[in-house]
């Protein structure tokens, strides 16, 4: 594909993996449940921030532009562009690009769609008011070169949002011992251990963009009755805040 350049943040392997479970994607009872029992908690977070760093009543979208990278088909992109927002989603995997598109045309929601990673996928100059990460940043070949491909999108006095899975032993027993080989609600091989990130790196990746860190929340997922609710640590699942200061004027 002409966006795999030699300094391309995807990794092929995990783009294959969800180029199959495209057709998955909108079912709640599949191997996308996690992603939709998170989802649930975590698009209350996103309205809330949204509502705080813009001075807007929770929900209030209209004339936001929002691009959500790492879109998958749009769980997160339909309901932001139901309440009113200007919705970009973009996506490495050309199924789940294929899927969004279609469960969006169903829901006669218009959606901007593209297949990509950030760098070939946003437009020079092009800038968002919001830009969404979501369980993403652990699925590339270079974390830092992706938030900084992302944040060169994000207007002045903009909200980056990205959330995540940190890299500490809970994580392995949990995430990937106990979602993918005692509890199966994931597919074997989802999660690689290694490529978690730790709230310090994605900090350490955001201040080189000049980006400055807000609130950050632990998430937690129990695969056993299919339950998330916010935790007061960042062990396992976290999302985290950050903003784009405005510009002064010289
Ligand atoms: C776990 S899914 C999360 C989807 C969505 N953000 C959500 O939370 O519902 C990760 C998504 O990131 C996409 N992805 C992985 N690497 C990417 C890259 N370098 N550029 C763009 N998308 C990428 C995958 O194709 C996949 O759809």
């Amino acid at each position: 594909m002409a966006f795999m350049t030699p300094s391309s943040t995807v990794r092929v392997d995990e783009i294959e993996r969800f180029n199959r479970l495209a057709a998955t994607w909108w079912d709640r009872t599949g191997p996308m449940r996690p992603l939709h029992v998170v989802n649930d908690l975590r698009l209350g977070y996103v309205l809330e921030q949204i509502a705080q760093r813009f001075g807007r009543p929770v929900g209030a979208l209209r004339g936001l532009r929002v691009a959500d990278v790492g879109c998958g088909a749009g769980l997160v992109c339909e309901p932001l562009a139901a309440r009113g927002a200007t919705v970009v989603g973009i996506d490495a995997a050309a199924n789940s690009i294929a899927a969004a598109r279609l469960h969006s045309g169903a829901a006669g929601l218009q959606i901007d769609y593209r297949l990509g990673e950030p760098e070939a996928a946003l437009h020079d100059g092009e800038l968002f008011d919001v830009l969404l990460l979501l369980e993403v940043v652990e699925h590339v070949d270079d974390m830092a070169v992706f938030v900084r491909d992302a944040a060169a999108h994000l207007a002045s006095g903009g909200l980056l949002l990205a959330s995540t899975i940190n890299r500490t032993l809970r994580s392995y027993l949990t995430a990937i011992v106990g979602a993918e080989r005692v509890f199966r609600v994931l597919p074997r091989g989802t999660h690689q251990w290694a490529q978690f990130v730790r709230p310090d790196e994605l900090g350490r990746a955001a201040a080189a963009c000049g980006l400055v860190a807000g609130d950050q929340r632990g998430m937690a997922y129990l695969p056993a009755v299919h339950r998330a609710w916010w935790t007061r640590g960042l062990s396992v699942n976290y999302i985290a805040s950050f903003h784009k200061p405005e510009a002064t004027a010289p």
